[in-house]
């Protein structure tokens, strides 16, 4: 079958791309684009490990077909740090230790960054809802809604 030809945005930079019309969002960042932060946990929506932004929505890329991506403007966790310097959540992550295997948090720290674009002042019973999507395997759940929290908190102190 023909392959179609996909122009998109990621991570701000303009992308283009061949994909099999059945082929998933996140197989195409892993496995044509090299975008390999992106994890495939469970490949049916329930881990939280293939998220990442589009158009402002925290979307599972494993759910997502390549195509899909036609006109849209993606994040992936290689968009986060500025460079050699990490976003204040991967920071605050590293602060807390809320991580230990870390194959979960990229898919954590995407869906947090989200929550802070849309609410950047959330409290702890929102973090703690919009996270349960995401599955850790390895560590509690407390240290990494703290980092969470702690980056809310610092990014409304460096506002003000
Ligand atoms: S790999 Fe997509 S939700 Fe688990
Ligand atoms: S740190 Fe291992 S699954 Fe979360």
């Amino acid at each position: 079958m023909a392959k179609l030809h996909i122009t998109t945005e990621i991570n701000g930079d303009e992308t283009e791309f061949l994909c099999e019309p059945g082929q998933s969002l996140l197989e195409v960042l892993r496995d044509e684009l090299e975008f390999t932060g992106t994890k495939e946990g469970c490949g049916s929506g329930d881990c939280g490990a293939c998220s990442v932004i589009m158009d402002g929505r925290l979307v599972c890329s494993c759910l997502v077909l390549g195509a899909e991506a036609e006109g849209r403007s993606i994040v992936t966790i290689e968009g986060l740090a500025d460079g050699e310097t990490l976003h204040p959540l991967q920071q605050s992550f590293l602060d807390h230790a809320a991580l230990q295997c870390g194959f979960c948090t990229p898919g954590f720290l995407v869906a947090a960054k989200a929550l802070l674009d849309r609410n950047p002042d959330p409290t702890e019973t929102e973090v703690r809802y919009w996270l349960a999507g995401n599955l850790c395997r390895c560590t509690g759940y407390d240290k990494i809604v703290r980092a969470v929290l702690d980056t809310a908190a610092d990014m409304k102190g460096a506002r003000s």
